[in-house]
């Protein structure tokens, strides 16, 4: 038996979680790079915790230069067994409003300017995505949501776009009304890929900002509207982190959807 320990990766509003027992920053160095910043680490009733900022303290990394794979190498270093994403979203959905949190459970991709695996010229390995998260440890985040009195919408398609501009018109038609997504985001791909190819359990928890521009009564998305609701986003999602310990437990069984043995099977290039 293992024991877990929780990583936090805490998006546009989120870049400090409260509570940690013996808090201390840690600077981790990855062969990929360094991470978009030191790394918080503690514990929260009584279970390991590891908070990293996707976008650094003071916001330095827009979505197309946060160091992806320095990010879940580093908490893959420092032994964390369970990452949970969290990030602002626009919604797609007349039911999905500003405020709310949706657990995403697939993703289109449409980034195309990132390194999006660890596996290259010398090591080829194919891992597979269909369920690219963690059907435990998304449970766990809406209970946790639930909780803490979030509304909660439990299974959604998350577009990533590479951004750093919003979506035209057009494309939030076509994703909302062709492609049928639900919410759309610029930060959780490549991360949900380098998660499971790292063999972590992944649960993305995302909170809508705004309607992206497909709604007629909303026009497009502006950033200091996003700006308003990101302060009340983050206040709702350190309450879903501070359940967290509670329902994960400080021992951890392997996971029952195989997430943390992705790779059994997954490597073609033979040893040396
Ligand atoms: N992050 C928050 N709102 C967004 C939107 N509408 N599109 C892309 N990323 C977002």
């Amino acid at each position: 038996m293992a024991l877990t320990k929780i990583g936090i990766i805490g998006g546009s509003g989120l870049y400090e979680i409260d509570g940690l027992q013996n808090p201390r920053r840690v600077d981790v160095h990855s062969p990929w790079g360094a991470p978009s910043d030191a790394i918080l680490t503690g514990q929260l009733a009584g279970v390991e915790m590891a908070f990293l900022p996707r976008h650094g303290r003071g916001h330095v990394y827009s979505p197309g230069s946060v160091p992806y794979r320095a990010n879940i190498d580093a908490l893959k270093r420092l032994g964390v067994t369970d990452v949970i994403s969290v990030s602002a979203c626009g919604s797609f959905r007349e039911h999905m409003t500003p405020g709310d949190f949706v657990i995403v459970d697939q993703f289109v991709d449409r980034t195309f300017a990132r390194d999006t695996s660890f596996f290259g010229p010398g090591c080829v390995g194919h891992v597979s995505v269909a369920h690219p998260t963690c059907a435990r440890l998304s449970e766990a985040c809406e209970t946790a949501a639930r909780g803490a009195g979030v509304t909660v919408h439990r299974g959604g398609t998350y577009l990533a776009m590479e951004g750093p501009q919003f979506s035209t018109m057009a494309e939030s038609r076509l994703y909302r009304d062709v492609w049928g997504c639900d919410v759309i985001g610029m930060t959780n791909m490549p991360e949900a890929k380098l998660a499971r190819e790292a063999e972590l359990c992944y649960a993305s928890v995302a909170m809508i900002t705004d309607f992206d521009s497909w709604h007629p009564d909303h026009g497009a998305v502006d950033i200091t509207d996003i700006i308003a609701t990101l302060a009340g986003n983050a206040d709702k999602a350190r309450a879903l982190v501070e359940r967290l310990p509670d329902l994960l437990g400080t021992d951890r069984a392997s996971c029952p959807h195989g997430c943390d043995r992705a790779l059994e099977h997954a490597i073609l290039t033979a040893p040396e």
